[in-house]
């Protein structure tokens, strides 16, 4: 007997152009409230990834933080981070929420927390959600460092890609399916091609390439600029414009900068 299986026939469901239209009509936002907002169409659509990325000091994880308060303080909704660099500050989220009238305590009881220490221990988060918690937002703080430091050099690399690929997929499965909103924060490396007639965002480089691209909707590069300020460019997106805002990191997480 053969040992192939019969193959199942599968279902495509068809629509027109304006089914779709009225379907994203209907599509739910988390406005982060933040300069952010008008990069994205408003807010980060629920099903969605978006990646915030840049180099080390440059706010990655202040924001995470901000949409952590946001969304576990202010729509008291749970929210799970995943702090794959251990660099989770509760003192911090104190101090965010305070800064805007909400109550500490309970916004800390509404973010759960792991911190990974391996690569293994990060690919089983997601599965390993407690089914009682129902995350409004799944944060991912520093979402290569681990693979990075577990796989080095050019030998491991597709072993490294391959896992990492495994584990935004899990993620952006995990966001689709119920329909919450999703944020990854990323490393860069020096683009070995680069020229310093190139851009920035062309110097620097998120760590994992290619492999994000397709799990992620929306990347966002930030830099530092003059006195404290840093940008936030919306990079390569399918849907919105090119665009930057500029935004300051003060008791309130991250905020618009006060024209002077
Ligand atoms: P890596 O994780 O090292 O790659 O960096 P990151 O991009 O996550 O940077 P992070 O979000 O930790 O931002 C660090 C910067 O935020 C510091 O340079 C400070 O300027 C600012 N910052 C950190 N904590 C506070 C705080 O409590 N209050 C204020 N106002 N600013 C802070
Ligand atoms: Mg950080």
């Amino acid at each position: 007997m053969s040992k192939k299986k019969k193959k199942e026939k599968v279902e495509i469901n068809w629509k027109t152009a304006y089914d779709l239209w009225q379907e994203r009509k209907n599509i739910k936002r988390l406005e982060t409230k933040t300069p952010i907002d008008e990069l994205i169409g408003g807010g980060i659509e629920e099903g969605e990834v978006v990646e915030f990325y840049g180099e080390f000091g440059v706010g990655k994880s202040q924001i995470s933080f901000t949409l952590a308060t946001r969304v576990a303080g202010e729509l008291g909704e749970d929210v799970v981070f995943i702090d794959c660099e251990s660099t989770f500050k509760p003192e911090r989220i104190i101090e965010i929420a305070k800064a805007r009238g909400l109550d500490p305590e309970k916004t800390l009881q509404k973010i759960h927390l792991i911190q990974p220490i391996s690569a293994d221990e990060q690919m089983e988060a997601i599965d390993q959600i407690p089914k009682n918690i129902k995350p409004k937002l799944i944060v991912v703080d520093g979402v290569t460092t681990l693979f990075r430091a577990e796989y080095i050099g050019r030998e491991n690399l597709a072993e490294r890609q391959g896992l990492l690929r495994q584990f935004l997929k899990k993620l952006l499965t995990y966001v689709r399916t119920n329909k919450i909103y999703g944020v990854v924060t990323n490393q860069v490396y020096g683009n070995p091609e680069s020229s310093p007639f190139l851009p920035l965002e062309l110097r620097e480089l998120a760590v994992g390439g290619h492999s994000l691209y397709h799990a992620i909707d929306n990347r966002i590069f930030i830099r530092k600029a003059q006195h404290g300020t840093r940008i936030a460019r919306l990079v390569d997106s399918s849907r919105y414009p090119p665009a930057e805002r500029p935004f300051v990191i003060t008791e309130k997480g991250i905020e618009s900068k006060q024209e002077e």
